[in-house]
């Protein structure tokens, strides 16, 4: 089965050819737009502009992952099975630019629909990394390790920090969720302190490699309580008034010259909180597999440690590869295969809607 995913739920313009076939799923091109320099002087995402950049690039980077497929635009419609959309959770007027375009095309070349939870995406890009390539029947290992087991998915990225218990395919219970700021979204913002580049996530842990991890005793929020919940606005708020600080006794070099104590110092606070509320989610219900996904998860000192920690814990790691932390179209191919696989169901080209708070719960 092949099909062509879309993804617009944010900043990221992503399409992909995704090939499955019984047990086995590969990714066959996966082109990812990503729109930075638009966004760059806001600081942040602007969703106007970023439904405008989509509709703008959708049709050309849906034919750049056809010709990465060796797909002839006039072969589409024999060469796939499928059109599949992210449908939800994002921002509902990227959102609606992808699944536009996928209703067309699935209409216009009389190939199914099928509609995608952008967090289904994001648990199953695991499949598309190292587990993919590391045995002949990367699904069955799947089955054998996540669906037979229940495991505990941590989502992480600019805008979703929350741990999911997954019982198997399509049944998903929110364990706990962050009730301020996404943890990528705290890395973005500590890093805007700090006077780094947008998006804030990469160039803090890059600056946080030459500095030292307890120069700073940030708070680790909610670390201690037994549930699954996040808050990250007070951590962050602790940067911002040392950073204050540094700047009243000694003005921006001060900030400088601590500049990488302070990321390394932040880093390692929301890593230890992201892992002690993980571990402690895998301890409730007899969890034998962690699965670490999102843009977040791309973060060097968050495999580290959380690999270390799942190692004590007697529990199975998984990190999707590095190219597909961040949004992309080829996660979301993935979780359309095992969505037609395990359950057979596509979306009606005339009722799918898109819905930007889409729960996992409502997969099934
Ligand atoms: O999954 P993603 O591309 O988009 C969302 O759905 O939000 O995640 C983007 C987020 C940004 O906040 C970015 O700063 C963060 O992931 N990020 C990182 C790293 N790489 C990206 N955060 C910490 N360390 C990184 N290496
Ligand atoms: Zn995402």
């Amino acid at each position: 089965m092949r099909i062509l995913a879309i993804e617009t739920s944010c900043d990221e313009t992503g399409a992909a050819v995704v090939e499955g076939d019984g047990d086995q799923i590969r990714i066959i091109s996966n082109v990812v737009g990503s729109q930075l320099k638009t966004h760059i002087p806001y600081g942040g995402v602007v969703p106007e502009l970023a439904a405008r950049r989509h509709a703008e690039t959708i049709i050309p980077i849906v034919r750049q992952a056809l010709e990465g497929a060796n797909i002839k635009e006039k072969d589409a419609a024999r060469a796939l099975d499928a059109v599949a959309v992210t449908k939800g959770p994002g921002l509902i007027i990227a959102l609606l630019v992808g699944v536009e375009t996928a209703k067309s095309l699935s209409y216009g070349w009389g190939i199914p629909l099928i509609g995608v939870n952008h967090l289904e995406g994001h648990i199953y890009s695991v499949l598309g990394g190292d587990l993919a390539i590391c045995g002949d029947n990367p699904l069955s290992e799947l089955d054998a390790r996540f669906f037979n087991d229940p495991s505990v998915a941590l989502i992480v990225s600019g805008g979703h920090t929350e741990l999911m218990h997954i019982e198997r395919y399509g049944v998903y219970n929110y364990l706990g969720r962050t009730r301020d700021d996404a943890a990528g979204e705290a890395f973005d913002k500590v890093a805007k302190m700090l006077g780094l580049p947008y998006p804030g996530g990469p160039s803090l842990s890059n600056l946080a490699i030459n500095g030292k991890r307890d120069a700073y005793n940030f708070p680790r929020p909610m670390m201690a309580n037994p549930n699954c919940e996040f808050s990250f606005a007070g951590l962050k708020t602790r940067v911002l008034y040392t950073v204050r600080g540094l700047e009243k006794t000694g003005g921006l070099e001060a900030v400088k010259k601590v500049a990488p104590d302070i990321a390394a110092s932040f880093q390692e606070a929301v890593v230890d909180v992201l892992i002690a509320k993980t571990i402690y989610a895998a301890s409730l219900r007899g969890i034998r597999s962690l699965i670490v996904t999102g843009g977040v998860s791309a973060n060097t000192r968050l495999r580290e440690k959380m690999s270390e920690a799942a190692k004590d814990y007697g529990l199975s790691c998984y990190f999707p590869s590095r190219s597909l932390t961040g949004d992309n179209a080829g996660m979301i191919g993935i979780a359309a295969y095992l969505k037609v696989r395990y359950t057979g169901r596509y979306d009606d080209v005339f009722r799918i809607s898109v819905n930007p708070k889409l729960s996992l719960e409502s997969v099934l």
